[in-house]
């Protein structure tokens, strides 16, 4: 594994980096080629960034892979998205498992092929044990559906009204135990958040460049971290230098 050189202090790298990787289509579009073959340049980038996250010390890596609106794509490219994720696993769960990474799913499981949905199983069984980077794909995830699904729990549970926090509402996430993302990024330049992690974004940093998926790089990947570690990250409240200069 080739080490990336990073400009970026240790203690500046955000915990937990999320990607919308849009712009495959239009990265294939460009070259006159079928979407899929867009998706395909997507998933190889993809593994030069988990790589990438991995030497960077980046902890939970999220990503975006299937959203629960993608079924309305035509049958062939959502066939085709299915293929890549078995795919990937086939192909890349030595690999990952090798580096200690840990891979999860946040999503519906349910309306997947029977045999994908036990592919899926057996590789967070096999990696459940690592803890370099863990590795959240997002496939047939929508963030109302999870809040939706998580109301319905809570209801189910008979949570008194009073003891429905900030912080039980998390507990009933897919994403209950991992930090909120620090920096999500979305490559192709869209200015929204298509229902990715939308609990959990509340006080995340963003980083959206016009680049497609495909050809979001290294060196781009280390400029977002870079513009990340410069962010003043105020939770609604104001900087630290401000309040000294009110209280002085
Ligand atoms: C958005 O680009 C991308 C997706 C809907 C799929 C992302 C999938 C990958 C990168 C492959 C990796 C997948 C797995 C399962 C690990 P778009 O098709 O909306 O692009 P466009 O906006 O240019 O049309």
């Amino acid at each position: 594994m080739t080490e990336t050189p990073s400009t970026v202090p240790l203690e500046k790298i955000p915990q937990h980096v999320a990607i919308i990787m849009d712009g495959n289509g239009r990265w294939a579009l460009q070259r006159g080629l079928p979407r899929l073959a867009g998706h395909k340049a997507g998933t190889e980038n993809l593994r030069r960034v988990i790589r990438a996250s991995v030497e960077l010390g980046v902890k939970y890596l999220t990503i975006y892979a299937f959203s629960t609106e993608n079924w309305g794509r035509p049958p062939e490219e959502v066939k085709g998205l299915m293929y890549i994720l078995e795919d990937v696993i086939d192909r890349e769960l030595n690999e990952l498992h090798k580096e200690g990474v840990q891979l999860r799913h946040i999503g519906r499981l349910e309306r997947l092929a029977p045999s994908l949905q036990e592919k899926v199983l057996d590789a967070i069984e096999v990696t459940k044990n690592n803890s370099r980077l863990i590795l959240n794909i997002a496939f047939n995830y929508g963030g109302r559906d999870e809040i939706v699904q998580a109301i319905q729990r809570i209801i189910k549970d008979g949570v008194p009204p009073e003891n429905v926090t900030d912080k039980l509402v998390g507990q009933y996430l897919y994403t209950v135990g991992v930090p909120d993302p620090d920096l999500i990024i979305r490559t192709s330049g869209e200015l929204r958040v298509s229902n990715f992690l939308i609990w959990q974004a509340a006080y995340s940093e963003w980083y959206i460049t016009p680049t497609f998926w495909p050809d979001f790089d290294k060196e781009e990947y280390r400029r977002a971290l870079e513009t990340f570690a410069h962010r003043d990250r105020r939770y609604g409240k104001v900087t630290s230098g401000e309040l000294q200069e009110t209280n002085a």
